[in-house]
This record gives C-alpha cells, structure tokens and sequence, in this order.
C-alpha cells in the first residue's frame, strides 16, 4: 500500500514535469526577449485581429519570399502547405522576429536557425515531398487521416494545392515533423524522439 503512495506521487510528479517541459522555457519561448512585451504565445497568436485566412489567430506576419525548392525550381508562397508558410514568416530570414500584432520589427533570426529561403539543402517540402498515395517499396503508407503511423509515433502530413492542377495533396511540411509548442519536449522540438532515426524511419522504407 505504501509503495502503491509512492509510485502514485511519483507518477504525479513526472506528470508535472512533462505538463511544464513544453513550450515555456523552449527556443519558442520569447518573452525575454526586449521586443516580445513580456509575453509568450503574442509573436505568433492574438485573442483578437487574428490572420484570418492563416487561422489559428496567427499574429505573425507571413512570409511572402521567393523559394528555391529541394528540385531547384523557384516560385512563390504557393509551392509551400500553409503550415510551413507560418514557420517561414520567421525561419526564412526575410520578415523579422518582432513583425506581428501589424507593427514591422527589425530583429531577425540567428543564423543557426535560419533555413532562408533556398531549401535545396534541406529535406524535401511542400512541392517536393508530396507522399505517395498509392502504394510504395520506398514509403511506409499514409491512412485516411493523413498521418504515417509508425511503431514510435505518427507524423501527419500537410494539405497542399496543387498549382498545376488545383488539387489538394498531401505534402511533408515542416510541422510534420517538429510542433511549434516543443510539446513533449524532445530535443529540435521534433514531435518524437529522433534516437535510432526514428522520425526517417517512420516514413522511409530503409
Ligand atoms: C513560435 C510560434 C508559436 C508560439 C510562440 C505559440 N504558438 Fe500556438 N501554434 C503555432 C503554430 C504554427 C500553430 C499551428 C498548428 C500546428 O503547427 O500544429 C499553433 C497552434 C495553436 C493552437 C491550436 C492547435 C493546438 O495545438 O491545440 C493553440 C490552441 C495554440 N497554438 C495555443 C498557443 C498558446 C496558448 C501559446 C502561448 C502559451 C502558443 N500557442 C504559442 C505557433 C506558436
Ligand atoms: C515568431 C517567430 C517564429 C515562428 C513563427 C517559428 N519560429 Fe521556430 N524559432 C524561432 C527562433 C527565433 C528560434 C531560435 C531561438 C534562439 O535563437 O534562441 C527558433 C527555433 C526553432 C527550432 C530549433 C529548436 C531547438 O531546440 O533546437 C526549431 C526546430 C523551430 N524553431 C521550428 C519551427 C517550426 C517548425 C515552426 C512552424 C511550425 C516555427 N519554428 C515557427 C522563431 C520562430
Ligand atoms: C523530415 C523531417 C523534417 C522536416 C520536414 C523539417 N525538419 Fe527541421 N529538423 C529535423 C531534424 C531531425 C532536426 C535535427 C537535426 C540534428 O539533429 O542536427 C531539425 C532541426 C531543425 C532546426 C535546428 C537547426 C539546428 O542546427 O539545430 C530548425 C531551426 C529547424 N529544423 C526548422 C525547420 C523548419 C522551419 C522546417 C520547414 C521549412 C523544417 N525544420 C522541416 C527534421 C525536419
Ligand atoms: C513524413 C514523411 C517523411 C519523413 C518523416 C522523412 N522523409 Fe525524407 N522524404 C519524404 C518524401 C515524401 C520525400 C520526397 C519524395 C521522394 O523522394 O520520392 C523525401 C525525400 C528524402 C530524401 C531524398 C532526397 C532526394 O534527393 O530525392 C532523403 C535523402 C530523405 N528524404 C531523407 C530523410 C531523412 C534523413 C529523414 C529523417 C531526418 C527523413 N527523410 C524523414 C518523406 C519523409
């Protein structure tokens, strides 16, 4: 009985632990930075004059950059799902860190976290990672929901329209494998452990 108190406390206090280890504290967390006012979900969301087209209340301004994708082809916002569009108003260096709320800031991203905007250096996204449908030798398959279930985790893929043909796809975006709120604290703020390649694995047959 005894015991049965101390793993339950314990068990609480893990609890606790992993309820605070999400975004307070994480590279997200920018309430000390001069520019933030002090508080942590206002560069990115408002209760009020929310982006109404971005959802979620987005207070950020969106990038509008020039992309070089992983292939080389160049285009505009269109060539990226919505969600990495968001990340990009910050990770790609051409819209500044305090440019929310309607007002144009100045400070931009360190370099160790700017992606910029040629991303033929970096995984495949949006017009370039579109995940088969059908099935594959090379990719474990997507369900229903869009998401990839593997035996860690499950990374859900991102709804993109097509350009070329107005159709809505199902795109690796950079929400698919990192949560903007480090929600479960794992290191680079990915959505599960990267140990053992783990988040590659989920998708890619190798
Ligand atoms: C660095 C930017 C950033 C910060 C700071 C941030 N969020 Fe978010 N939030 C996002 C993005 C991006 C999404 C879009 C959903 C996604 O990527 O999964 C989102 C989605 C949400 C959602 C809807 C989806 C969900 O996860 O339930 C809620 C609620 C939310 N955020 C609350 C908050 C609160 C509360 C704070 C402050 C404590 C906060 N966020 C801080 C970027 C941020
Ligand atoms: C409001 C601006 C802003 C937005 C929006 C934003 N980020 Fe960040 N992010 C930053 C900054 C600034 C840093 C680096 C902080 C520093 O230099 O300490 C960072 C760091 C990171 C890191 C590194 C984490 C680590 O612990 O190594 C990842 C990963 C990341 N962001 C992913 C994303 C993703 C994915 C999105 C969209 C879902 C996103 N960010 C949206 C500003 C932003
Ligand atoms: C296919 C999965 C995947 C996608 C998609 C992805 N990332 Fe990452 N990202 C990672 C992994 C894994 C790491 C950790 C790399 C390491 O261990 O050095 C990382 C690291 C980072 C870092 C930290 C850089 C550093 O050197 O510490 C930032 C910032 C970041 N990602 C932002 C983004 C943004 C913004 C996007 C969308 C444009 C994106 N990521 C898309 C998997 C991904
Ligand atoms: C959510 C699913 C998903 C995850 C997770 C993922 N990938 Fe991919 N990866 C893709 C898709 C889709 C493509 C582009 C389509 C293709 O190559 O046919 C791709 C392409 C690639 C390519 C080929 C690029 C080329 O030259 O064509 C490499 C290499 C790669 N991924 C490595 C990784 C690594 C390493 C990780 C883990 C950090 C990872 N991937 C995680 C889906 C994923």
């Amino acid at each position: 009985m005894k015991r049965q108190l101390f793993v339950g406390t314990l068990a609480m206090v893990c609890l606790a632990t992993a309820a605070q280890a999400q975004i307070t504290g994480s590279k997200h967390d920018f309430s000390s930075y001069a520019w933030s006012g002090g508080e942590i979900c206002k560069p990115c969301h408002t209760p009020h004059f929310g982006n109404v087209d971005a959802g979620f209340m987005w207070n950020h301004e969106l990038s509008s950059a020039t992309f070089t994708m992983f292939e080389g082809e160049v285009g505009g916002p269109e060539l990226l799902d919505e969600r990495s569009l968001m990340c990009m108003g910050c990770h790609d260096g051409t819209v500044a860190l305090d440019s929310f709320g309607g007002t144009t800031g100045s400070n931009t991203i360190a370099a160790w976290a700017k992606i910029g905007t040629d991303l033929r250096d970096d995984h495949p996204i949006g017009a370039d990672a579109i995940y088969p449908t059908t099935t594959s030798t090379r990719f474990n398959p997507q369900n229903a929901a869009h998401q990839v279930p593997g035996p860690w985790g499950s990374l859900r893929l991102r709804a993109w329209i097509d350009p070329t043909d107005s159709v809505e796809k199902y795109v690796v975006g950079c929400s698919t494998c990192h949560t903007a709120h480090n929600a479960g604290n794992y290191g680079h703020m990915m959505r599960f452990s990267n140990q053992a390649s783990h988040i590659c694995l989920t998708c890619h047959i190798k």
